[in-house]
């Protein structure tokens, strides 16, 4: 059955003013200036309570990193490490993925493909440096349909150095959850309707950890707004009423500062954009954050509320570009050519696909839990002494062009591993710009190309981030060697 939001926890009347975002735990926070830092952090993989929806409800039992879902939110400077020794206090096995950030393939945290998992009551540190400031996140690869939404995912934060000048650097890490009535996680985890349709849909969408009525802001002041997409499924379109926030990254990548189209930020699973939100309204004023993205089952993420005295009279300039990351840059004119072409769920059509060698139609595969195929293989789990061959193989320092192929009726945010790439065309029109991503949302049918210098060798993850049809086979890897 269909999940309608709010539609099993009542709205509460809260009380949050002014502690959004404050209220969320900071690991690293400040440092002296500059010489490239070890940050050392301890993250402890657990179940926990958490308040998730308002004070006459139960708490609710989640999985957590250091007790809090989301985590800790990590932050270092562009050109620093991190050290981070991950304890597993959960039940099954899991892994940390630092989304996003390139690092080497064996700090990557992929089970059995780029380590050994994480067993309960054992830890593995992982070590790298983060060469590209901007918005990432991290979340566990294994059993992530279950985990992620368990609320095992936190924001991983590299700064500029110098950062745009901005009054407050704020985060939202949205996530959604499936409660029942006692405000308990439902864990249908894997389902068939959800891993070959749309993907689980929570029921109820936090904001840092929990619902929210009001996020305060003053008149004149200029926001940073750091946006994380941690749901497992849930696309967003948010409009934000009576504002025009600039988007000036996306995926931790900057783009020249400019209005979305429509002024709706499209935000699929694991997408970020960071915002430039200039509080232009007036004292007292409410103006809604709206998710429109099912125009007929909108609804109001949270109410910005002016309050306090005005922190400037005078409306600013629009904001200056952010300084680009040093990515490697394509050269279309000479990339070799690939495919990828991703087939399988409801309404797909007649469709084949290999699992572990064998051909095997909608039902066969729908038996062994499959539902997806990356090039006409669904992507299996990778098992001690068994992963699955890579699908594309490419020579280190290759310039390529991905052609991705939507041959399914459903939209798909795809992601790889260890890189960024530019988005170049879509249904055949060049696109400009051609913004850097490393996960692209793609419409049902949609055909687009994709753009990297394949730099980074190792295993290279490559699946959706509507996490049951990664489970579900719409997983594959790149091997750069
Ligand atoms: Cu956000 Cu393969 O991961
Ligand atoms: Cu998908």
């Amino acid at each position: 059955q269909e999940c309608s939001l709010a539609a099993m926890i009542p709205r509460l009347t809260r009380r949050r003013l002014l502690q959004s975002t404050a209220a969320l735990p900071v690991a690293v926070s400040a440092w002296p200036a500059r010489a490239a830092r070890v940050h050392e952090i301890a993250l402890v993989a657990k179940p926990a309570q958490a308040r998730l929806v308002g004070a006459n409800h139960p708490m609710t039992e989640v999985w957590t990193f250091n007790g809090t879902a989301p985590g800790p939110v990590i932050r270092a400077r562009q050109g620093d490490s991190l050290k981070i020794a991950v304890e597993n206090r959960l039940p099954q096995e899991t892994t940390v993925h630092w989304h996003g950030i390139r690092l080497p393939n064996a700090m990557d945290g992929v089970p059995h493909l780029t380590q050994k998992p994480i067993a309960p009551g054992e830890s593995f540190t992982y070590q790298f440096a983060v060469p590209d400031a901007g918005t990432y996140w991290y979340h566990p690869h294994a059993m992530s349909h279950e985990q992620v939404p368990r609320g095992l995912h936190g924001a991983l934060i590299v700064e500029e150095d110098a950062p745009p000048r901005v009054d407050r650097d704020e985060l939202w890490v949205l996530a959604d959850w499936r409660l029942d009535k006692e405000a308990k996680l439902i864990a249908d985890f894997g389902n068939f309707r959800d891993m070959s349709h749309d993907g689980r849909l929570g029921n109820t969408v936090t904001v840092n950890g929990s619902e929210l009525d009001e996020w305060p802001l003053r008149v004149g002041e200029r926001v940073r707004l750091r946006l994380i997409n941690a749901c497992s499924a849930r696309i967003f379109a948010l409009e934000f009423k009576d504002h025009r926030p600039f988007v000036i990254a996306l995926d931790g990548q900057p783009v020249a500062p400019r209005e979305p189209p429509d002024n709706r930020v499209i935000l699929g699973p694991a997408e970020r954009a960071d915002l430039i939100l200039d509080a232009t309204g007036k004292p007292g004023q409410r103006s809604g954050v709206i998710d429109a993205f099912e125009p007929h089952r909108a609804y109001r993420l949270v109410d910005l509320v002016y309050g306090g005295k005005a922190l400037r009279e005078t409306a600013l300039p629009p904001p200056p570009s952010l300084k680009a990351n040093a990515l490697p840059e394509p050269d279309l004119k000479r990339a070799e050519r690939h495919k990828a072409v991703f087939t399988g769920g409801m309404m797909g059509g007649q469709f084949e696909a290999a699992l572990d060698g064998r051909m095997l139609d909608p039902r066969g595969l729908a038996e062994r839990g499959k539902f997806w195929a990356v090039n006409g293989v669904a992507g299996g789990d990778h098992h001690p002494g068994h992963a699955m061959a890579p699908f594309l193989t490419v020579k280190r320092g290759a310039h390529c062009v991905i052609e991705l192929i939507n041959d399914t009726a459903w939209r798909h945010p795809i992601h790889l591993h260890g890189h960024a790439f530019r988005v170049v065309s879509e249904g055949g029109k060049t696109l400009s710009p051609m913004d850097w991503r490393d996960t692209v949302l793609m419409a049902p049918r949609a055909r687009m190309e994709i753009a990297l210098v394949a730099d980074n060798p190792g295993d290279w993850m490559f699946h959706c981030h509507i996490l049951d049809h990664q489970q579900g086979g719409m997983m594959a890897h790149v091997r750069v060697e």
